[in-house]
């Protein structure tokens, strides 16, 4: 969470950093601020509660001068309350700073260094910076490297020193940084889309080394005696600024749910040979499906969704174990896993701090871990064994979609490949399965077109607090990603429940003209399904059903039914995903609601 940027270079940084902040707004939004170092060498701070667009129109107003360098930072508050005082940058002395991540022993930190009384916020990167500013003698590479020794936690830190003017310091644990060279000078912030429009060569920023930028270069130093520099490999971004503007389209939600056919296929087509499943060119080897005698699938959210339904689909056909654990419980458990478990990591940003930390407890088990990620060389990237990319683009709106669908297209290659490799599907069955899954993407372009009537269904939505999602087995998997959905964007509470389990308890809440989404596309349970609807109906609810096309249902049945197309039922999540993202996205709007940026959330979760 929080977005940090720093820029030193030729350029009106002011600027430099206002813009920046707005690509990174994505990962909090709880206040914004920047520190300038300006022409005559002073320190200006400047932090507004709220958006960047108040920070920019309060700089606007208030802040006079130049400045070639500073720091940027877009807040998700952890420690202390949404204010101004909370907000970043800090001033310490002779030290700005601001930093994404959780200092967990500011507690102590604060006694040890007698900082109560200089504190003016409740924030735990307030202390970091006062900390810095005791351990300052003149060396700035050598009070971080001790201001490092003492910090336990995650962070990524921007640092201005007062008689450094135009040298902006970085370090980082944990929580991410990427930092380039470009024509318009040095930089470095939380993820690429701030330094997309200047470049596509970057870096990841190694943990444990300090970085400096100068309006002419990057320097990178090993935190050691003598401070050896230390040359990161530069990578090469494969998409453009395009890709992350809304182009036309009033939400970035509404734009990437319409990306998801583009989505799959780039996803998909790469990896079919002679119509099979190959990933050859992602080094991932047979052996990693034939050896293992269980899978576990760790993840957070909507990835963990896309879990519930590869679960729910590899058991019947690999008939082996497949559990899918929440990463936040997972790491603070005793998993059941060792070396002959697949464990199969799920994140879009790569960043989740929980679905991280599960990764590298899976390695202490020994377990061989494959991970599906979005965001290209992304810590989770980085240390897993094997990766499987989506090729999604730039996922912006907050509410993850078309990260969703591309990871179902992953897990359903994998699960293709992994039957083909165990002997559980013949080259014909493989090849059948991967046209199924490419059918799909037409299904998906015809949900789209079905976005008007969608649209105008949730009005029965919006005048209720509560909405309940029901469904039986790959059904009740996709309702839980429905419900996520509306309930992240809507703030409408929104419950998902495995249908026939509704008279064990839940069924009380049912009243009168209560909406109960109803997904019913599975063959083998579609009569147990149609009753359990019959029994929400029977005590008034208001339902809206997703059935097939062909599906034959009783007119009462239902209030609205919305008709997905024909195709075999292990592939109907993906037409189903878009009509339950439309649902949300209508409903969010009607209620007139922050789309893209719902309260108290933040894109990529990196603290715990
Ligand atoms: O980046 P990740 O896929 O690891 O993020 C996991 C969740 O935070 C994420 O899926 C979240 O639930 C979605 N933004 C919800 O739409």
């Amino acid at each position: 969470m929080c977005g940090i940027i720093g820029y030193s270079g030729p350029l009106d940084a002011r600027k430099i950093l206002l813009d920046g902040l707005a690509g990174l707004e994505y990962r909090g939004y709880d206040s914004a601020g920047i520190g300038l170092c300006m022409e005559d060498s002073s320190i200006c701070v400047a932090k507004t509660v709220g958006k960047v667009k108040a920070l920019r129109e309060y700089c606007d107003a208030s802040v006079r001068g130049t400045a070639h360098s500073g720091i940027g930072h877009t807040r998700w508050a952890t420690h202390g309350g949404v204010t101004q005082a909370n907000a970043h940058p800090h001033r310490a002395g002779r030290v700005t700073l601001i930093h994404n991540g959780i200092i967990e022993n500011y507690h102590e930190l604060t006694k040890k260094y007698h900082l109560e009384d200089k504190l003016v916020s409740q924030t735990d990167s307030e202390v970091a910076a006062w900390v810095l500013d005791s351990l300052y003698d003149g060396d700035p590479l050598e009070a971080i490297r001790q201001l490092m020794g003492l910090l336990e936690g995650s962070y990524g830190f921007c640092i201005l020193f007062d008689d450094q003017p135009g040298s902006v310091y970085a370090i980082r644990s944990v929580s991410p940084l990427v930092a380039a060279y470009t024509r318009s000078g040095a930089m470095i912030a939380s993820d690429l889309t701030a330094l997309i429009p200047y470049t596509n060569q970057y870096f990841v920023v190694p943990e444990g080394k300090i970085v400096r930028l100068t309006p002419y270069k990057v320097h990178v130093y090993d935190a050691v005696e003598g401070f050896p520099k230390v040359y990161p490999e530069i990578m090469t971004v494969n998409w453009n600024m395009d890709a992350a503007m809304k182009n036309g389209y009033p939400h970035y939600m509404m734009k990437e749910i319409h990306e998801q056919p583009e989505a799959m296929k780039n996803t998909i087509l790469p990896r079919i040979t002679r119509g099979l499943p190959d990933f050859s060119d992602d080094g991932i080897p047979d052996q990693l499906f034939s050896d293992c005698s269980q899978i576990h699938i760790v993840a957070c959210g909507t990835a963990m969704h896309a879990g519930m339904v590869a679960r729910a689909l590899m058991e019947p056909i690999l008939r082996i174990p497949v559990t899918v654990t929440i990463a936040s419980e997972f790491r603070y458990e005793e998993p059941l896993i060792d070396e002959k478990t697949l464990v199969m990591i799920i994140s879009q940003s790569g960043e989740t701090i929980d679905t991280l930390a599960a990764l590298r407890l899976a390695h202490e088990y020994g377990s061989p871990v494959l991970s599906i990620v979005n965001v290209k060389g992304s810590t989770i990237a980085r240390e897993s064994d094997y990766v499987f990319y989506t090729h999604a683009g730039p996922e912006i709106a907050v509410a993850s979609t078309k990260a969703y669908s591309v990871q179902l297209a992953a897990l359903y290659m994998i699960l293709c490949r992994m039957a083909l490799v165990r002997g559980k599907f013949t080259d014909k069955e493989a090849m059948d399965f991967l046209t199924d899954l490419l059918d799909a993407i037409p299904a998906m372009e015809n949900m789209l077109a079905q976005k008007e009537q969608i649209r105008q269904i949730v009005s029965h939505i919006i005048q209720s607090p509560d909405a309940f999602f029901i469904g039986r087995g790959l059904d009740y998997a996709f309702s839980l990603e429905g419900a996520l959905k509306l309930k992240e964007i809507s703030y409408i509470h929104a419950e998902a429940y495995a249908a026939g389990e509704l008279k064990h308890g839940t069924i009380a809440l049912i009243s009168e003209q209560v909406p109960v989404i109803a997904i019913a596309t599975q063959q083998h349970v579609f009569s147990k399904s149609i009753s359990n609807i019959r029994e929400v109906k029977a005590r008034g609810a208001f339902v809206i059903l997703l059935t097939k096309e062909s599906s034959v249902v009783d007119e009462n049945l239902a209030d609205i039914r919305i008709r997905i197309p024909d195709l075999d039922d292990r592939f109907a999540v993906f037409p189903i995903a878009v009509a339950l993202q439309f649902i949300a996205y209508y409903a969010s709007l009607g209620k007139n609601l922050d789309v893209d940026q719902p309260r108290n959330l933040a894109k990529s979760v990196t603290v715990e």
